[in-house]
């Protein structure tokens, strides 16, 4: 199948070349991101591969039903930027890779803990210009806090583990999973706000989770909480966050993600000027480590995502059975 590959990055050119040897797939690797101005670049093509800041809305997808497209493959996990109702009623198919390496998310979750906890991004820059002063380093224990897990699928499940293995009592809310491994304790969402050290939020983004963590859930959490979010930006309301963090109320916060990302996230942006006032408000905070949604950015989940992409394609080329079909 001839397929353009949008939002390109090096890292995808390299392994999807990687795994494509010896496949009859054609991939047109394209910079630009995808929308219903560029869905036209895909004329000649039956398949397009997208990730989580390419917009799949109604229009783009008419584009590219126009232009001959049929299948789409997400290289990612979260769905929430195509319309699968306006997919469907085009006869296009969607696939997308549900699960690689939940250990990678989970594990940049804690390692932003770890980071915001002991301030070692503070410390390296400190030791490389002499200054071997410990002021304004200190950090606290993971060891007995109560860690709160929103969302307990397979990162939030991997994350579980990690946080049981430093010592820390680990509760969850999901409003779908009604038995956990032993070490979780569920609760309800209320519980989980209330009584948590640090909260990691591993759900998607849905109807029923947009602005889920609002001023309301801010006022419920204890003073000095830590907000972890590595699950898709607008499940947090940004203003509210900053609210939280401006009267303390919020401790530390840890975003790979970000409610406006798509305008910001996998460019370089360090010569340009930054116009969004959101994310330089965040920036401003000592307390508040962004990075630009690089949970997944491991070698093992890459090979993954490329070869889980590779095969929808195949079985999107031979009409198979695939349970990574949305429709
Ligand atoms: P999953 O589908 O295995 O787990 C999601 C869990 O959330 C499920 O158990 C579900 O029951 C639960 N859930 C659904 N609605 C909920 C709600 N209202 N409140 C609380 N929990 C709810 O998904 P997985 O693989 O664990 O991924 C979770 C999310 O992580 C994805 O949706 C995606 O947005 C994000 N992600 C981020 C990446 C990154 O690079 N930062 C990479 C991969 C995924």
């Amino acid at each position: 199948m001839k397929v353009a590959v949008f939002s390109t990055q090096s890292y995808d050119k390299q392994f999807f070349n990687l795994v494509n040897r010896g496949s009859n797939h054609e991939f047109t690797f394209l910079e630009v991101a995808l929308n219903a101005d560029t869905a036209i670049l895909a004329t000649g093509c039956q398949g397009i591969c997208v990730f989580v800041n390419d917009k799949v809305d109604a229009r783009t997808l008419e584009v590219l039903c126009q232009s001959g497209v049929k299948t789409i493959v997400l290289r990612c996990a979260g769905f929430n930027q195509v319309d699968l109702e306006k997919a469907k009623e085009l006869k296009m198919s969607v696939y997308r890779v549900p699960s690689y390496s939940p250990e990678a998310v989970a594990e940049h979750a804690v390692a932003m803990i770890m980071t915001l906890n002991r301030k070692t991004h503070k410390a390296y820059n400190r030791v490389r210009e002499g200054n071997f002063s410990l002021e304004r380093l200190i950090g606290f224990n993971l060891h007995d806090k109560k860690a709160g897990v929103i969302g307990l699928g397979q990162i939030g499940v991997a994350f579980a583990k990690i946080m049981h293995g430093f010592g820390c009592e680990v509760s969850a809310y999901d409003p779908i999973v009604e038995k956990a491994p032993s070490f979780i304790k569920l609760v309800a969402l209320d519980t989980l706000m209330s009584d948590s050290d640090l909260i990691s939020v591993h759900c998607p983004l849905n109807e029923h989770t947009h602005h889920l963590i609002d001023q309301k859930r801010f006022d419920q959490m204890k003073d000095g909480v830590m907000l972890i979010n590595t699950s898709r930006g607008a499940i947090l309301n940004t203003h509210d966050a900053i609210e939280a963090l401006k009267r303390g109320k919020l401790g530390y916060l840890g975003i790979d993600v970000y409610e406006q990302e798509a305008q910001l996230f996998f460019r370089d942006l360090s010569e340009s000027l930054i116009e969004d006032e959101q994310i330089l408000r965040l920036m401003s905070f000592s307390n508040v480590l962004i990075t630009a949604h690089q949970g997944f950015f491991t070698t093992e989940a890459l090979i993954e995502i490329a070869q889980t992409t590779l095969q929808n394609l195949n079985d999107a080329d031979n009409d198979q059975p695939n349970a990574n079909k949305l429709c």
